[in-house]
């Protein structure tokens, strides 16, 4: 933020919870630039809100599924976004969801604590074994094959689906590309890396559910989105997969009445995959460069639609 304010008059929005659309729309108007978090929905009518003359919108994440691309590119507005950096802090979080739901690493704590813990018992809270298993990632950009060197260490075999071609972090990790289908069917474990768009809206639903199998643990660090919150409810309160971890929800915050909320099975974290010190650190100053460099009318560091600059 200190390099925001040594670089420009900056109003700094200063609550926890994100300014109302009101709010939004009159703070905006008139910024040359404007840096925002993933709970701001920018869209065409805060970009006409703001005026001709906004320079740039930089993102303080690496997902922008909370800004309209098209109304951005359409009035040749570059937008920004923190790539690489949450990498490994994000593969790591996925990691501990995968452990702590596999290995029921939650279940465990809350036994402790509600004083049920009376001896060693040899089918006490019994868990998944990882050696051996198969874990199926969703989207193989660079958190999913951060994910997949992290599985090495633990003995796994590796399938992804993905529609790109990412052909030699495939061979490194030694990961096979399959289908959804395949994988959904084959994985002792899935973890989701995806971005949401119109083609990941629920990717996971009731269908995708049932391909499972009864055994398998669910992970999503992605966005809440890609999977359908009722149909996981079913599948985890009827036993059709055996366990999941969600750092993200739709929607979020998880209302209070959310029946995943009472699903023991089911381990919940408040969108903290990258909330790591030196992360997000790294993540504030990259949403800075790119902010100034928009200012300055310079490329953005990370720009997530390059052609505004073509022609
Ligand atoms: C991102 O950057 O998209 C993450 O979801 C923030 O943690």
């Amino acid at each position: 933020m200190q390099a925001v304010l040594e670089a420009c008059d900056a109003e700094v929005w200063p609550e926890e919870l994100p300014p109302e659309r009101a709010v939004l729309l009159e703070k905006v108007a008139g910024v040359d630039g404007l840096l925002c978090l993933l709970t701001d929905h920018i869209d065409g009518e805060v970009l006409d809100a703001a005026g001709p003359q906004l320079k740039v919108v930089s993102n303080h994440a690496v997902g922008y599924d909370n800004i309209d691309i098209a109304a951005a590119t359409a009035r040749r507005i570059p937008v920004g976004n923190t790539p690489g950096i949450l990498t490994d802090a994000t593969a790591d979080f996925a990691f501990a969801l995968l452990l702590a739901a596999g290995r029921r690493v939650v279940a465990g704590d809350h036994y402790v604590r509600a004083g049920r813990w009376r001896t060693w018992g040899p089918s006490l809270l019994l868990g998944s074994d990882f050696a051996g298993a198969t874990l199926g990632i969703v989207g193989f950009g660079r958190i999913g094959q951060a994910v997949a060197r992290r599985a090495v260490g633990f003995g796994l075999r590796i399938l992804f689906s993905d529609p790109g071609e990412p052909l030699e972090a495939m061979q490194a990790s030694g990961a096979q590309r399959v289908d959804l289908e395949t994988l959904l069917a084959e994985a002792d474990f899935v973890s989701l890396h995806v971005p949401l768009n119109d083609e990941t809206h629920h990717l996971i639903n009731a269908a995708a559910l049932q391909r499972m199998k009864p055994s398998a643990v669910l992970v999503n660090t992605a966005r809440g989105g890609v999977v359908d919150p009722q149909a996981l409810y079913s599948a985890l309160k009827d036993g059709q997969i055996a366990a999941a971890g969600l750092d993200v929800t739709e929607p979020e915050p998880l209302p209070a009445d959310s029946p995943l909320l009472e699903l023991d099975n089911l381990i919940l974290a408040p969108h903290i995959a990258s909330a790591s010190q030196h992360t997000r650190s790294m993540m504030a100053w990259m949403a800075a460069q790119n902010l100034i460099a928009g200012l300055q009318g310079k490329p953005l560091p990370n720009c997530v639609n390059p052609e505004v600059y073509a022609g």
